[in-house]
């Protein structure tokens, strides 16, 4: 995995480069020139050598065995993509390396981009056509492989819209460049002794038949290769399939009687598909998240150690040995095991609906619930399963408050803001408040129950809840527009759920929200704050545990 990576790195920033001295065109044929010089020092030296073919090679075989251990060629549409598009890179640039790395190690000639772009411009212009193609085809194929790389660093989103303005102009400006330097070289080529001296400077008066038979043989050579290993691939992977057939299957058994029946060679997870069973996998099976781990009981001695990305994985989520990646598990003996994160935290956002359109005042409850050092919790955690544990938390909390009657209006970081009395009644919108922190309350209860083999401590929280008027309507710009509510509730209510720490307590309440009925509440704390921005004291009461507002709302 880690190899797929450094070596895709190597040969993006090799493409990279490429095209901003393609971009130098936009100025002059001789700025590109001398782009070449500082191109060619780097990617001609030894480690340049070493390193871009090394690179290309690794990336070129770990595609195709990947391709053959997969347990089904079924993929979805941008995986299908990559590997479409990175099959057809070696064969769009097979006649650009001839002409100009084979031919200088050959040949012994001298590469400018007038060479280059006299061939493709004039000469050939289909080679043109078809390097334009492969400059699209393998920016492209680099950009999807980074992104799918680096979409969950925490600096992502915010840096997305930029990278995405640079993954379209690199490849612009660099196309545009050879256009541009296509089109000098059309106005230098009219002159018969321009062309005469390019030749003799690059060394091809001699050698020019040659090395235009080898570029011309490049392509078919490349085809010819890549259609053996394809069609390898294709007869191997059924005739492999009818061999383990052969064999014995191995059995998988899953809690409450499942059992699935495989050949070797196919992963647990796999399995778990074949059979029907809901498996979490968040990164799909490529070995980067760990939700698909499994306990592994009988068979568990009979099993191979886990090879080195399946390790790193289990290393860092510091998995007993019992663990396994049902995506890396091939097992080879039957074997039970147990899954052991529920299926239903996945990439998805939790989305709301109902959104009322234009802005008005209304009296509404305001809630706001932020998990309690989460942060730490995140470092010692892989993003995937931080995603995971967040998706889950989302989803219990968006249930929880929608089952009370709230609108969630978004979720901040591991925080989440939810409003009540959209409908307009505010006596109904305080009391929703309230039986939704109670809901979050059991709710998170549940998660940490169904969590507590793969969290180091349990999830907590802190709500806090006031209310009063607020404008509430569409806000936002674009793709951002949304309904939400601001005003002094809003900002009270964050306030507060603050102020829980300061209290030790899951809830804190203003009694505004709680009204006359809870003067003598036994299960809370009374206090005054002083909320900033805001004139006098703000009596408030502070709940060790949220469900106990309704416990006292029913018997008080
Ligand atoms: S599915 Fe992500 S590690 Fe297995």
């Amino acid at each position: 995995m880690q190899l797929r990576l450094f070596s895709g790195l190597i040969l993006f920033i090799f493409v990279l480069t490429h095209l901003l001295n393609h971009m130098a065109g936009l100025h002059s044929v001789a700025w590109m020139n001398d782009g070449l010089v500082a191109f060619e020092l780097v990617w001609r030296s030894l480690p340049g050598t070493v390193l871009l073919y090394g690179s290309l090679l690794v990336h070129l075989v770990l595609a195709v065995v990947t391709l053959w251990r997969r347990d089904n060629l079924t993929m979805n549409w941008r995986d299908g993509l990559q590997i479409g598009l990175g099959l057809l890179v070696p064969l769009l640039v097979a006649g650009h390396v001839a002409g100009t790395r084979l031919a200088w190690e050959f040949y012994d000639t001298v590469s400018s981009y007038d060479l280059v772009l006299l061939y493709n411009w004039i000469t050939n212009p289909v080679a043109g056509i078809q390097l334009a193609v492969l400059v699209v085809a393998v920016w492209l194929h680099g950009v999807m492989g980074l992104r799918h790389w680096l979409r969950l660093k925490p600096w992502f989103r915010e840096a997305s819209p930029w990278l995405f303005a640079a993954s379209i102009l690199v490849p612009v400006l660099g196309l545009l460049g050879f256009v541009q330097g296509g089109r000098a070289v059309e106005a230098f080529a009219t002159d018969p002794d321009w062309t005469l001296q390019l030749y003799t400077r690059a060394n091809l008066l001699e050698t020019r038949n040659d090395v235009v038979a080898m570029v011309n043989a490049a392509q078919p050579a490349v085809l010819t290769a890549l259609s053996v290993v394809l069609v390898l691939i294709a007869l191997g992977r059924p005739l492999r399939t009818a061999l383990a057939r052969k064999r014995l299957p191995v059995r998988i058994s899953y809690p409450h009687g499942h059992h699935v029946d495989i050949q070797r060679g196919v992963s647990v997870l796999e399995a778990s598909r074949r059979g029907r069973i809901p498996h979490a996998s968040v990164c799909g099976g490529r070995g980067r998240c760990s939700t698909c781990r499994i306990r592994v009981g009988t068979g568990l001695n009979a099993l191979q150690p886990p090879h080195s990305d399946e390790s790193r994985v289990l290393e860092r989520i510091k998995a007993p040995d019992d663990v396994r990646l049902a995506c890396m598990l091939r097992p080879t003996a039957d074997i039970t095991v147990t899954p052991l994160l529920a299926p239903t935290g996945s990439g998805d956002r939790v989305l709301s609906s109902h959104l009322p359109r234009g802005g008005e005042e209304r009296e509404i409850a305001v809630l706001f619930a932020d998990l309690r050092g989460f942060t730490s919790l995140s470092e010692e955690q892989l993003p995937y399963d931080t995603v995971f544990v967040l998706n889950r938390y989302f989803a219990a909390m968006g249930a929880a408050i929608e089952e009370a009657g709230g609108h969630v209006d978004k979720f901040i970081g591991d925080g989440v803001m939810a409003i009540f009395g959209l409908q307009g009644d505010f006596e109904l919108a305080k009391q929703q408040s309230l039986v939704s922190a109670a809901n979050m309350a059991r709710a998170l209860d549940r998660l940490n129950e169904s969590l507590a083999d793969d969290l180091p401590q349990p999830l907590r929280m802190g709500i806090g809840i006031h209310a009063g008027a607020a404008v509430v309507g569409e806000m936002g710009y674009g793709s951002t527009l949304g309904m939400t509510a601001v005003g002094d509730v809003v900002n009270t209510a964050s306030r507060l759920e603050a102020s829980t720490k300061e209290f030790g307590a899951q809830l804190v309440v203003s009694e505004a929200v709680l009204g006359n009925t809870k003067a003598e509440d036994p299960c809370s704390e009374r206090h005054e704050i002083s909320i900033r921005g805001r004139r006098g004291m703000l009596a408030v009461r502070a709940y060790a545990a949220a469900t106990d507002v309704i416990r006292q709302t029913a018997t008080g």
